[in-house]
């Protein structure tokens, strides 16, 4: 028997050619649009309509149109200009870009910052202010958004060519793509993780290389960041406790543990404000962790 999958109703209007089932009273699965009929969005908004589903084998192609859907309505939230929304369009994309089994989707992200940059390029109080919005999301789409906003920070202000900066936040989209595929109980969980949880939670960076190179064929400077922003100059961080790192790596590293410092939410620990981070992360330097030439290059975007 062809399998079905539900259509979330906040998604329904961006499918545009797929056919829709919906499920009668006798749970068969009947025809509800055609292919490529279009579902009048107006009316949408106004009927009730029943729980919506596609053929599992229409799966690519849906993909494709969600994406392009997506990408559009973002298109559209950043010509209104309203940066609450922004946001918001781009949580979505980065969700559907992390959800298991979507992975093809982070294709969809180059378009993505395309749309973003070519509003936004070099506005880095838009980006500060984007970092600033409250949202609904899980943890990791909100830290994801945000570093991804801190690496654009870093980059309009130290002045990176837009291939580079392009590249950068690329590589903040994806860095945590691998935590996507782990118990959602290992990023949400409010207690600190026990020594076998942390074990787990350190898999991340692996399995987000791993399905980066699989997914895409991205420069490997973003899998890389994938695989060592955990990694620290001095050896101590994992996975494989090496101590020459890519630039990238580093960068996304030191902006990623400010991030998670300064993240509203955590109840075991207290989320730092930025100065007291930034001198959270300045014991690091001191310690050997972080290059102290880049945790100046960090702090000076910060601090204006
Ligand atoms: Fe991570
Ligand atoms: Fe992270």
């Amino acid at each position: 028997m062809a399998e079905h999958l539900l259509v979330k109703k906040s998604q329904v209007s961006l499918f545009k050619t797929v056919p829709f089932y919906y499920q009668t009273q006798n749970k068969e699965y009947a025809l509800y649009k055609k292919t490529g009929d279009r579902l009048d969005e107006a009316r949408l908004e106004k009927t009730r309509y029943p729980n919506l589903y596609i053929l599992e084998a229409d799966r690519e192609k849906a993909m494709a149109e969600l994406i392009a859907g997506l990408n559009k309505d973002f298109k559209e939230k950043i010509a209104e200009g309203q940066l609450t929304e922004v946001r918001q369009s781009l949580e979505f994309i980065v969700e559907e870009a992390l959800t298991p089994g979507h992975e093809s989707n982070m294709n969809a992200l180059p378009e993505t910052l395309d749309i973003l940059l070519g509003r936004y390029h070099n506005d880095n109080a838009a980006m500060e202010y984007l970092r600033k919005i409250e949202s609904n999301s899980s943890i990791l789409i909100k830290h994801t958004v945000n570093v991804t906003a801190l690496a654009l920070q870093f980059c309009f202000f130290h002045k990176f060519s837009e291939s580079d900066t392009r590249q950068v936040a690329m590589a903040a989209l994806l860095h945590d793509a691998g935590c996507a595929q782990l118990d959602k109980i290992l990023i949400e969980t409010t207690k600190r993780l026990t020594d076998e949880q942390f074990k787990l939670y350190t898999t991340h960076t692996e399995m987000g290389h791993d399905m980066i190179i699989q997914s895409t064929d991205f420069d490997m400077a973003i899998p890389k960041v994938a695989l060592e922003h955990h990694e620290r100059i001095d050896g101590s961080g994992y996975p494989a406790g090496l101590k020459r790192l890519a630039s990238y790596s580093q960068l996304i590293g030191l902006i990623d543990s400010y991030e998670s410092l300064t993240y509203r939410g955590k109840l075991f620990r207290k989320a730092k404000k930025p100065f007291d981070a930034l001198n959270h992360i300045k014991e690091e330097v001191l310690q050997g962790k972080f290059s102290k030439e880049l945790f100046k290059r960090f702090a000076s975007c910060l601090v204006k």
